[in-house]
């Protein structure tokens, strides 16, 4: 399996640049996920990793190979896309060693091969059903199993389980990493979904508007974005924000108050803000509230409690922004009521408010 170069890639489509000189090293069995708001250009790099775009500008190497000129089939890379258009007409076996009779394998090697991968699959007692005998889920197997036939130098997936409900979806995405634990194939994998990214990726690549914005492992870009808008698309429900003045405390200590009232004073700020504006952020998991909030907590409303079983998301105002506390367990308090919210200062992200760049 194969490590994959993107190197200073760009793509226009007449004159318009939709990716800006995009570089990504992806290691030999490396799982990346490629995520970012829709139009960001995860497709259309995905799609020229596989040869099916033209490169405007830029390499991509694969396996050490410079194949910016070579056919899709040449790659050998194997792509499971959104849908996955099955034979109708052919088994779960014909539909899995299509591209293989395709390419003329020999007979006992094509089957060889299908039982291989029907087996890691768990499509073995199903060899012989037509698709429209399957369940979304199994077809969606059948179609992973045709990529897997083929031993690819790397699989690319583009939002293979988007069409899936969500138990299958939960199902089908512990089948891939099993897979990927198997295969050790490198991977690349475009998802709209928090939670497959978290879960699937080795790294995850954030992209807005044909560039990354951060490139790191998934506890990284949870735990330390490098600028607002990682911040803001990771997790859910999404990272809180407020506007805040700086001021000096003393002794490399900074104050900050925020706009809607809380003040911090926390140690430790790269440069000196002092005098500016900053933007402050805050995970919904991270606010405590009721009894939980203790000392130097503020006076807040209940705006609105969404309970989603395991906890509620509490939606509160200090004054005119409202915010989100994910709370665990049960939430009995009503829209309306008086509540005590602190949010602990070491829990904060700070961003400089000009460019959005995190600074602590
Ligand atoms: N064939 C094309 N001709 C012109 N513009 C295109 C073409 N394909 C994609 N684009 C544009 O390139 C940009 C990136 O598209 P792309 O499909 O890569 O986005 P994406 O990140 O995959 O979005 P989504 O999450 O909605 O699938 C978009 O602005 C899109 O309109
Ligand atoms: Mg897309």
């Amino acid at each position: 399996m194969s490590a994959i170069d993107i190197r200073q890639v760009r793509k226009s489509f007449h004159n318009l640049e939709v990716l800006h000189s995009v570089d990504l090293s992806i290691g030999k069995g490396e799982f990346i996920v490629l995520v970012g708001p829709s139009g960001c250009g995860k497709s259309t790099l995905l799609r020229m990793i596989a040869g099916l775009e033209e490169v405007t500008g830029g390499d991509i190497v694969i396996g050490g190979r410079l194949v910016n000129d070579l056919a899709p089939r040449e790659r050998n890379l194997a792509m499971v896309f959104q849908s996955y258009a099955l034979y109708p007409h052919m088994t779960v076996a014909g539909n899995m060693s299509y591209s293989l009779r395709l390419r003329k394998f020999a007979k006992d090697k094509i089957e060889a091969a299908v039982a291989g991968a029907a087996g890691i699959l768990g499509l073995t007692d199903l060899r012989e059903r037509r698709p429209r005998q399957l369940s979304g889920g199994q077809r969606q197997r059948v179609a992973m199993g045709r990529a897997i036939v083929r031993e690819p130098q790397a699989f690319l997936w583009d939002e293979p389980l988007s069409n899936l409900d969500a138990r299958l979806r939960e199902q089908m995405r512990a089948e891939i990493k099993k897979l990927h634990q198997r295969l050790g194939a490198t991977s690349i994998y475009v998802t709209h979904d928090q939670i497959e990214a978290m879960t699937l990726a080795d790294r995850i690549v954030a992209m807005e508007s044909g560039t990354i914005q951060q490139i790191g492992s998934p506890a990284d870009l949870y735990d330390r974005p490098a600028n607002l808008f990682v911040a803001g698309f990771i997790g859910s429900p999404a990272m809180n924000f407020l506007g805040a003045d700086c001021a000096v405390a003393g002794e490399g200590r900074t104050c900050l108050v925020a706009d809607d009232g809380p003040r911090f004073e926390i140690a430790g700020l790269t440069g000196d803000p002092s005098g500016g504006r900053v933007t402050l952020g805050i995970r919904p998991e991270h606010v405590l509230l009721g009894d939980a909030a203790g000392e130097g907590a503020s006076d807040a409303e209940v705006d609105l409690v969404e309970p989603t079983g395991m906890g509620a998301i509490v939606h509160f105002r200090f004054r005119e922004t409202s915010h989100k506390a994910y709370h665990l367990g049960r939430a009995e308090w009503r829209p309306g009521d008086r509540i005590k919210v602190r949010l602990p200062a070491d829990r904060l992200h700070l961003f400089a408010a000009e460019d959005g760049r995190r600074i602590n």
